[in-house]
């Protein structure tokens, strides 16, 4: 067990084997076919597989049906003359699982390559698994109980292994959270000075620093200026470098599209809306701030 621990020295056997799974450059080629079938879906239907009209990621709430009802599975499992209860969860899981894997997908392919490696891994083995349980109905189906029971464990063993992966993929390796939530702590409360107005280009937006935070700022024609946290809600790429138009701004990163006036999420990968600050220009110094702050 302490081999599998880290120590001060060095990383535990587990953390080894997935930085070993993190560089592993030699599936890329797999990686790139596989995201290019997955982007050939079509953009709405992306959306609402990754839950940018929900405003929440669907995939980490799809999950939870398969893995309560395998469990619960395992539960009744145990007692004595709950076998038709067991069989039904069982079966309820398979269903739940093919839209919870296609989330996963949708997802997994606007990810950064060590975490696309990591999360090949992570539904690898929730495919083993959903073949365990599809076996073990059918085993119980046929009458073979203890085997439908065995196979049912199995498939509970490596789902937790591809759940624990999925676990290191958001909490180790960012994938999925929102990556300008911490921007209100950085910010700072007030009115804070971005630069002198006359300096910024019409219609060219361009990155400054706001406090601790870059903002991305766009100067209109109109007189109009819109400043929004730089770094997008999706994985932290650079929207000053993205494309404006019709209103928003769309990430050069992975294509999630946010309205310049208030962050809405137009479409995703993202979830979660950019914050955007209000503006005012005093003497000619252009200044920002978090509304309500
Ligand atoms: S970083 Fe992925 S869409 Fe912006």
């Amino acid at each position: 067990m302490r081999a599998l621990l880290p120590d001060p020295d060095r990383p535990g056997r587990v953390q080894a084997a997935l930085d070993r799974v993190e560089s592993a450059r030699w599936a890329d080629p797999l990686l790139m076919r596989l995201r290019g079938l997955v982007r050939s879906l079509p953009e709405g239907t992306r959306d609402a597989l990754h839950g940018t009209r929900l405003g929440h990621p669907v995939h980490p709430v799809l999950v939870q049906v398969p893995i309560g009802t395998w469990t619960s599975a395992a539960v009744l499992d145990l007692l004595p003359g709950r076998r038709r209860g067991a069989g039904l969860l069982v079966g309820v899981g398979l269903a739940a699982a093919a839209p919870a894997a296609l989330a996963g997908w949708a997802d997994w392919a606007e990810l950064h390559k060590p975490q696309m490696r990591v999360g090949l891994v992570h539904a690898a083995a929730n495919t083993v698994a959903v073949g365990l349980y599809a076996a073990s109905l059918a085993a119980r189906l046929r009458g073979r109980r203890m085997k439908g029971r065995a196979l049912a464990y199995a498939g509970l063993l490596t789902v937790s292994a591809g759940g624990a992966l999925g676990g290191h993929l958001a909490y180790r390796q960012a994938a999925g959270v929102n990556h300008a939530e911490p921007v209100s702590v950085l910010a700072g409360p007030g009115w804070q000075p971005v630069g002198e107005l006359a300096d910024f280009p019409v219609g060219t937006p361009v990155s400054r620093m706001l406090g601790e935070v870059p903002v991305f700022v766009l100067r209109q024609a109109d007189g109009t200026v819109h400043v929004l946290a730089d770094r997008c809600s999706h994985q932290a790429g650079p929207l000053s470098g993205g494309e404006v138009a019709d209103g928003c701004v769309r990430c050069p990163w992975h294509g999630s599209t946010f309205r310049l006036t208030d962050g809405h999420v137009v479409h995703g990968p993202s979830t979660a809306p950019q914050p955007v600050f209000e503006t005012r220009v005093t003497a000619g110094l252009l200044e920002a701030r978090l509304p309500g702050t």
